[in-house]
């Protein structure tokens, strides 16, 4: 970490969430708290609530949430350092300069000059591509139909066929070796120091706050290689940009395309799709879904139609279906990539193409079904049978029920013994039948279910148990003595159950504060956020939530005392347990 924990409470609590956020987000009053438009997805009737009282903003929907500080690193994709940095000067805080130690400060300065460099050298390939020894390098451009806009727009340029004329240039603005050689821009070998990228066209690669972040190369004819990347750098880390999504996120439309390349990404833009991303030269990762999960619940794979194309789709579509995000395949026959298709045919015959995108499950069973000669009754039945277990990849009946008719009616397989082979091969294998409850069916997979699901509910018991805490820390006066921070038995839980009852002791609670410790992990932050915003409901104003409370309260409790008596050393530790169990049943928890 490079601040101390006061600095960081002191700039959080200096700025007032909801005065930060305002400058964003469009927020009305609710209640106690305030509502607004989630800018982490697109969303058409409010669920990101900004609350006060918690210092605290989380979105219903997609389940971003957080305190000031993450809201900024997230909104403006900046790091903690940078989100610290914005905060302190907006509130007038000083951050102490020596709280960096030498190296990070020395990191952090490294960072904005490589990005300085990578401005320059965007700007330096711009005015090439537009001076005489350039021209080659316009043609190409305007050759494959890029307009003069959209070459300004994307910023394209062009790499002189000298070798080091972009070292000299830059030598010249008084950077050092070292930094050029850090930069990706430049080679430096026992032959001499050459520029990485020569007589090539250049695509400046920019993150989605428009920095220029590393390029890509491309041969104007035939060479190899075709595409030229910039290495991974300390500014440039391929799995986590996608290039486009600069302009992509600002985009209207519900979806996202996606496809594989920088021209394909150009092409889609200047056509007025200007929701296209494209993830470079690298496999789709998960963290390419994170960051698309922001902007959208919905992918259309623009792919090359060629076998690696396809190949590419088939890996992106579970990485997409687990970040939550549904995913269509678009149809680019005859053409191999969306780029050929728009010059083709036109935007208007895409946008069709884009209406008629499939549905990527029924895509995949497509995709499966050339494996099989359907001709021969044998392949055909195989391929039956791996349709029928690839069906059983949905847990839910009601969705899986939707996919066999879908199947059925793509596939023409008569829909009822589709899902007769279905149920049979899950009982086989040990699954949920798609009509459920079978006789046949209990035992130990409605076991392992039931405990799934109890699980769900006692952590939500506990969610709901943390909320009411912080919202009416009062409460603590009721159940002291009764449930604490050792009844929240998971690792994560346990360690924010602690924070929280050590500030309900203490009479100093702050939630926001609570989650500056988890503020350099994503996934955690929100999951805490998560924690601290288990109710909407103006909390505990009637019968029924007083009572809800008493029963959380006790549940809590009741669950932990049950993992405890599992987990019991000697039959001492037992016996007191079942004496704790039997005083539990006496309990009553009545609040006003
Ligand atoms: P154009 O031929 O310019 O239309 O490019 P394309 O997008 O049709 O090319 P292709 O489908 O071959 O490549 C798609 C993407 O893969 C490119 O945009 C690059 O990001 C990447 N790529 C292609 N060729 C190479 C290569 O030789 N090396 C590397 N590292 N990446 C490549
Ligand atoms: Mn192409």
């Amino acid at each position: 970490m490079y601040f101390p924990e006061e600095i960081i409470e002191e700039v959080r609590t200096r700025n007032d969430i909801v005065d930060v956020i305002s400058g964003y987000v469009k927020l009305q009053k609710k209640g106690s708290n305030y509502f607004g438009l989630c800018p982490f997805h697109n969303e058409k009737s409010p669920s990101f609530s900004v609350s006060p009282q918690k210092q605290m903003y989380y979105c219903f929907g997609c389940g971003a949430g957080g305190n000031v500080l993450t809201f900024v690193m997230e909104y403006e994709n900046y790091t903690f350092p940078e989100a610290m940095k914005v905060l302190a000067e907006r509130a007038g805080v000083k951050l102490p300069e020596i709280e960096y130690s030498k190296e990070e400060r020395a990191r952090a300065d490294k960072r904005s000059t490589l990005l300085e460099i990578n401005k320059l050298a965007a700007s330096y390939f711009y005015y090439q591509l537009h001076q005489p020894q350039g021209k080659i390098g316009y043609d190409y451009f305007r050759n494959r139909a890029l307009s003069d806009e959209t070459i300004r727009r994307f910023g394209l340029g062009f790499a002189n066929k000298t070798s080091d004329d972009l070292y000299r240039y830059l030598k010249a603005k008084g950077y050092g070796d070292e930094l050029l050689k850090d930069s990706g821009l430049v080679t430096m070998e026992e032959r001499g120091t050459h520029d990485k990228f020569w007589n090539r066209v250049m695509f400046p690669i920019m993150d989605v706050n428009n920095r220029v972040i590393g390029f890509g190369g491309r041969v104007m004819g035939d060479g190899t290689p075709k595409y030229l990347n910039s290495p991974e750098t300390m500014v440039f880390d391929k799995s986590r940009n996608l290039y486009g999504l600069n302009y992509a996120r600002t985009s209207r439309e519900k979806y996202m395309l996606a496809c594989e390349g920088y021209m394909d990404v150009i092409a889609m833009h200047q056509a007025g799709f200007t929701n296209a991303v494209a993830s470079l030269g690298t496999a789709f990762t998960t963290q390419h879904a994170a960051l698309l999960k922001r902007y959208t619940d919905m992918v259309i794979l623009t792919y090359d139609s060629d076998g690696a194309g396809v190949k590419a789709a088939l890996r992106a579509i579970p990485i997409l279906k687990t970040a939550g995000i549904s995913t269509r395949v678009l149809n680019l026959k005859p053409y191999k990539d969306p780029d050929e298709f728009i010059k083709n045919l036109g935007a208007d015959a895409f946008r069709e193409r884009i209406e008629q995108a499939q549905n990527s499950f029924l895509f995949e069973i497509d995709v499966l079904k050339r494996e099989y000669d359907l001709g021969d009754p044998e392949q055909k039945t195989r391929f039956q049978n791996a349709v029928a277990r690839k069906l059983l990849e949905f847990p839910e009946a009601l969705e899986r029920d939707n996919y066999i008719r879908a199947v059925s009616e793509a596939q023409f397989l008569p829909y009822e013994d589709l899902k007769r082979l279905v149920n049979r091969l899950g009982l086989q294998l040990g699954d949920q039948p798609v009509k459920s409850p079978a006789p046949e069916t209990d035992g130990q997979q409605k076991e392992v279910r039931r405990k799934k699901d109890k699980d769900d509910g006692i952590r939500r018991s506990q969610r709901l148990l943390l909320t009411w805490l912080i919202e009416r820390p009062e409460l603590f006066d009721k159940i002291k003595g009764i449930v604490g921070a050792e009844d929240f038995r998971e690792p994560l839980y346990h360690q924010v159950a602690q924070m929280v009852f050590e500030g309900l002791e203490q009479g100093d609670l702050s939630p926001a504060g609570i989650l500056n410790h988890f503020i350099n992990d994503e996934e955690q932050y929100r999951e805490v956020a998560g924690l601290f915003n288990a109710s909407l409901k103006e909390s505990l104003n009637n019968e029924e939530q007083k009572k809800a409370f008493s029963e959380t309260v006790l549940r809590v409790r009741r669950h932990s005392l049950d993992e405890a008596s599992r987990s019991a050393a000697d039959i001492g530790q037992l016996q007191q347990i079942i004496k704790e169990q039997a005083a539990l049943k006496t309990i009553r928890i009545t609040i006003d």
